[in-house]
């Protein structure tokens, strides 16, 4: 179980994140939706311990605090995120760069089973593994950043915004993998502008707003609620 709260962090006078709560059980997706700005990628570099939080911040993870943790050690204690822009290296190959995502201490006895598991999940990637990743397509890329961080054998996957820029047929192959991926027992964190396609994935939902929970309910409560529709679904 993933558990935060009053989480708040700030780019000096700016207070991005205002004091936010959530959780995601294993086993669960979870999306966060909210405007350009709202502040999606803060909260995922917060959590990750890549954004600084101001005090009274909590996150904890299976039991184990990691607000005081730096980033590697909340990787080693189970949360991995998949950020914007992928991070990926383009220059190595897929088999490299899903390597390199062992590297934490907790996965790599478990590089083998991992591995099998990721190309298992993305068959595109095990027809690729000796291609260069800058050579792949958006969607493509995206499945590499995704398998690399399942390659840390994470607890907690956090994802930032994977649909952007991919083509509604790509968007939906990701979104399906998601749902596999909740199948065992990870907690699933997505952070996306794409209300539909994301929500129809999601178990549950919050809405996020100038660095505040504006809303939250189960996924299909969020599809039907009208001012959800209006702001998120263009209805
Ligand atoms: N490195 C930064 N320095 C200063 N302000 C930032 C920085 N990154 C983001 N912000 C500001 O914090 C707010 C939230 O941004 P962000 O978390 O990127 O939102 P989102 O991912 O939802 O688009 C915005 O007002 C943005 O301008
Ligand atoms: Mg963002």
């Amino acid at each position: 179980m993933l558990e935060v709260r009053g989480i708040a962090a700030a780019y000096g006078q700016h207070r991005a994140l205002q004091g936010i709560s959530l959780h995601v059980a294993p086993g669960e997706v979870v999306v966060m939706l909210g405007a350009n700005g709202a502040g999606k990628t803060t909260l995922l570099k917060a959590l990750a311990g890549l954004v600084k939080t101001l005090p009274g911040t909590e996150i904890v993870l299976g039991g184990v605090a990691l607000h005081g943790l730096p980033a590697h050690e909340r990787v080693e204690a189970g949360l991995a995120l998949v950020p914007e822009g992928r991070g990926i290296f383009g220059e190595l190959t897929v088999r490299e760069n899903l390597e390199m995502g062992a590297f934490p201490k907790r996965a790599r006895a478990h590089r083998a089973r991992n591995f099998e598991r990721v190309v298992e999940l993305f068959p595109r990637l095990k027809e690729r593994l000796g291609q260069a990743v800058r050579t792949m397509s958006g969607g493509e890329q995206q499945m590499v950043a995704i398998g690399r961080a399942l390659m840390s054998q994470p607890t907690a996957l956090l994802l930032d915004e994977p649909s952007l820029g991919l083509s509604p047929l790509m968007t939906g192959e990701l979104f399906k993998a998601l749902a596999t991926i909740r199948s065992g027992d990870v907690s699933v964190l997505l952070v996306e502008q794409n209300a539909r396609k994301s929500l129809a994935i999601a178990d549950r939902g919050y809405l996020l707003e100038i660095g505040q929970v504006a809303g939250e309910g189960s996924a299909r409560a969020l599809m039907d609620d009208p001012a959800v529709q209006r702001a998120y679904l263009g209805l």
